[in-house]
C-alpha cells in the first residue's frame, strides 16, 4: 500500500494538546502528517512541537511568500488522502459550513476535493448552541464525518459533550476512513443499535434494573453513524446525549425495546448492546406496595422477551445481527455457546468481573464469529466502537 498521508488541521482550543499525541499515534503507523495549525492553535500549541512529531514542516500563513514558493494553498489542500480537523472548534465549523475562506486552514477546507473528518472540541454550551447544531447538520450534509465529541469533564470545568474525542478513537476513524478511501461504507445501509439498562416497574416508585451506563452502545451508533448508516438507536434510560446523525428512540423496559426494535424494521445491521433485564416483575402494582405489618412482599418474576435471539429470527432478519456478552468467567466458551444459542451472526463478548468495565470507559473484549475467536487488546469504548464498525463495513462490500 502507498503511503497514506492526512492534512491536519489544528484549530486553537485546549484539546490541541491531544493532537500531538494523534500526530505521534499516526507517524507511528507510517501516516504521513502535514499539519496546518491556525493562529489560535498556536496559542495552545507550539509549531515547533508539532512538526517535530509530524516530522514535516507546519504551514500557518496564507499569504505566506515562502510557504506559497513551497506550495501553494489549493496544492496544499489536495497534498493529502485525508483532511482532518483537530480540534475543530466551533469557528472553524462555523467558517466550513459557510464557506467563509478567510484564512489558511478555512481556505484549504473549502478548497480541498478530498474527505474531511472532524474531531470537535468546544465548551458544552457552545456545542448545544442551534448555531453550532445547524453547522453540524450542514456539514455532515455536505459529506463531512465527525469522531466525537466525548462526554465528561471539560478543561473549563463544565460538565458534557464537546470534548474533544481521544486520540487513540480519532486515530481508529482516520485509520477507518484511509482503508475505506474516505467512503461512507455503510451509506444507504440501516443499522438498529440497542443500549443501555432497561427498567423493570415493581410499582409506581420502584424499579429493576442494572448498572449499564450505555457507553459501549451510543459509541457503536455514532461509528456506524460516521460510515453513513442510518442508525436507529433504541436506548433504556442512561444520561449520554444521543451521538450526532443517530435517531434516538427512548424506552425503559424490554417489552418497550423489543415494540421499538421492531418498528425499526427492515434494517440491514442489529447490534445488539443493552443490558435487558432478564425478568420483569409479573405484576407491575398500581400503588406504592405498602410495608404493612407483615412478611416482607414477595416479588414474582416472568421472563422477559429475548430481543437478540427474536431479532435473529424474525424474517425481516437484518442481514448481520450482533449480541454482545457480559460474562464473568469462561469467556470465550459461553460466547460461543450464546452464538448457537441466540442465533446470531457474531458475538461481542467481554468481561464484566474485570473493575471498571461496567461503567467505565475501556473495553477488553473477544469478537467471536463462525470463522473463529479474536481478542481484541484494551482499549477505550470509543475505539472498539470503530473498530467494530469497520469490520461490519467490511461485510458490506
Ligand atoms: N439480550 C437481549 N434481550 C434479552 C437479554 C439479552 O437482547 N432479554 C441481548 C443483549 O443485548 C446481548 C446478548 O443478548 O447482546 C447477551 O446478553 P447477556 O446478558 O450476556 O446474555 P443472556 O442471554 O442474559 O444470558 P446469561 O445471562 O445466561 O449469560
Amino acid at each position: 500500500m502507498d503511503q497514506k498521508r492526512i492534512l491536519l488541521i489544528v484549530g486553537g482550543g485546549i484539546a490541541a494538546y491531544k493532537t500531538l499525541e494523534l500526530t505521534r499515534l499516526l507517524r507511528k503507523a507510517g501516516v504521513a502528517v502535514r499539519p496546518i495549525l491556525t493562529r489560535a492553535g498556536a496559542e495552545f500549541v507550539t509549531a515547533l512541537t508539532l512538526s517535530a512529531l509530524a516530522e514535516d514542516k507546519v504551514y500557518s500563513e496564507l499569504f505566506s511568500l515562502t510557504d506559497q514558493a513551497e506550495m501553494g494553498h489549493i496544492e496544499l489542500s489536495r497534498s493529502a488522502d485525508l483532511v482532518v480537523v483537530a480540534p475543530a472548534t466551533a469557528d472553524l465549523m462555523a467558517k466550513a459550513a459557510n464557506g467563509l475562506a478567510g484564512d489558511l486552514a478555512s481556505t484549504t477546507l473549502l478548497a480541498t476535493d478530498k474527505p474531511v473528518l472532524m474531531a470537535p472540541a468546544m465548551n458544552v454550551r457552545m456545542w448545544l448552541h442551534p448555531a453550532t447544531q445547524r453547522n453540524l447538520r450542514t456539514l455532515q450534509a455536505d459529506g463531512v464525518s465527525f469522531v466525537g465529541p466525548d462526554d465528561g469533564p471539560m478543561a473549563c470545568g463544565e460538565q458534557g459533550p464537546g470534548r474533544m474525542a481521544e486520540p487513540a478513537a480519532i486515530f481508529e476513524a482516520i485509520m477507518a476512513s484511509l482503508e475505506s478511501g474516505g467512503a461512507r461504507p455503510l451509506e444507504g445501509k440501516r443499522a438498529i443499535v440497542t443500549a443501555g439498562p432497561t427498567l423493570e416497574a415493581i410499582d409506581p416508585v420502584r424499579m429493576l434494573t442494572n448498572r449499564s451506563s450505555g457507553k459501549q452502545g451510543y459509541a457503536i451508533a455514532g461509528a456506524l453513524a460516521a460510515l453513513g448508516a442510518k442508525v436507529t438507536l433504541v436506548s433504556g434510560p442512561t444520561a449520554l446525549p444521543a451521538p450526532f446523525g443517530v435517531t434516538r428512540v427512548d424506552v425503559e423496559s424490554a417489552g418497550q425495546m423489543l415494540a421499538a426494535c421492531e418498528a425499526a424494521l427492515p434494517a440491514d445491521i442489529a447490534v445488539c448492546v443493552a443490558a435487558v433485564a432478564d425478568w420483569r416483575p409479573a405484576e407491575i402494582g398500581d400503588k406504592k406496595i405498602k410495608k404493612g405489618s407483615g412478611a416482607p412482599p414477595a416479588i414474582v418474576l416472568v421472563e422477559n422477551p429475548d430481543i437478540l435471539a427474536v431479532l435473529s429470527k424474525d424474517r425481516r432478519r437484518p442481514g448481520l445481527v450482533i449480541g454482545f456478552a457480559a460474562e464473568t468467567n469462561d469467556l470465550e466458551d459461553n460466547a460461543q455457546a450464546k452464538l448457537a444459542r441466540k442465533g446470531c451472526d457474531w458475538i461481542v463478548a467481554n468481561d464484566v468481573s474485570v473493575a471498571g468495565t461496567m461503567g467505565g470507559d475501556d473495553n477488553k473484549v473477544v469478537l467471536v464469529t463462525p470463522r473463529g475467536i479474536e481478542r481484541w487488546e484494551r482499549m477505550a469504548k470509543g475505539e472498539v466502537a470503530q473498530k467494530l464498525a469497520a469490520r461490519i463495513a467490511k461485510e458490506f462490500p
